[in-house]
């Protein structure tokens, strides 16, 4: 299976980020291709500009979040057909900061995967437990009920991102065990055909390690992935 590196911005970048990723894409040209999919999801407002800039340069775009409806009365929202529009490949939704921050179920973080299947996205659906929940020995009751609620009933084409949450911009990772065996239970939840990633302080010290893991198709990257440096070699480690 191809692997998928993803960087999530978050709400940084502005105009003058473009320079990174153009540093990032002649980090990545040479006589070795990278042997992955490169994709960066920057802010919405960037997405247009990025996608027309760097069409064909070997990265793909994606958004960040989508609403559920194509289009409406959702002020300060953005439609996956929107993102589609502005040159968005991909879709994450689900993230731990959204389902965090603006309570997002997993009936809502179903509804916004076939929105972004609608548009002809992949989506990239985030989960994981909180630390309390893996103390508590929850952790794969937590994960398994995140897959069964936010998959699109119908299936169809998506990327899972298991992210536990107390390794998201902490420097904490699982172990490699740990890993292995939540990606192996998703991988019996999920079937053979979607794509697998890790996310949670992925960086350029532990990325190869991580992404050697059976089941670990690929990663998603936070805080590394602004920096074409560090993105390009996590990338180069897949
Ligand atoms: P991090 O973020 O790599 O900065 O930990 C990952 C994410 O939130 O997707």
């Amino acid at each position: 299976m191809r692997p998928l590196i993803a960087g999530n911005w978050k709400m940084n970048g502005l105009s003058s980020a473009l320079s990174e990723i153009e540093r990032l894409i002649g980090l990545l040209s040479g006589p070795a291709a990278p042997n992955c999919d490169a994709v960066i999801c920057p802010p919405a407002t960037l997405l247009d500009r990025c996608s027309s800039k760097f069409a064909g340069a070997g990265v793909s775009f994606g958004g960040q979040d989508c609403h559920a409806a194509v289009s409406g009365a959702h002020t300060g929202d953005v439609s996956a057909e929107m993102l589609a529009d502005a040159g968005a490949r991909f879709v994450i939704v689900g993230h731990s900061e959204r389902r965090a921050d603006y309570g997002e179920s997993d009936a809502i973080v179903r509804r916004k995967a076939s929105a972004g299947q609608r548009a002809g996205l992949t989506p990239i659906i985030c989960v994981g437990e909180t630390e309390a929940e893996r103390r508590a020995g929850k952790a794969e009751a937590v994960v398994s009920g995140q897959l069964a609620g936010s998959i699109p009933p119908g299936g169809g084409s998506f990327v899972i991102a298991y992210e536990p949450v107390w390794a998201i911009g902490t420097g904490l990772t699982p172990t490699i065990d740990d890993i292995a065996d939540m990606h192996a239970l998703i991988r019996h939840a999920v079937g053979l055909d979607a794509r697998i990633l890790y996310g949670g302080s992925v960086k350029p010290s532990n990325a190869a390690d991580i992404l050697r893991v059976h089941h670990v198709n690929g990663a998603l990257v936070g805080g590394a992935s602004l920096k074409a440096d560090d993105f390009a070699a996590i990338i180069r480690a897949a």
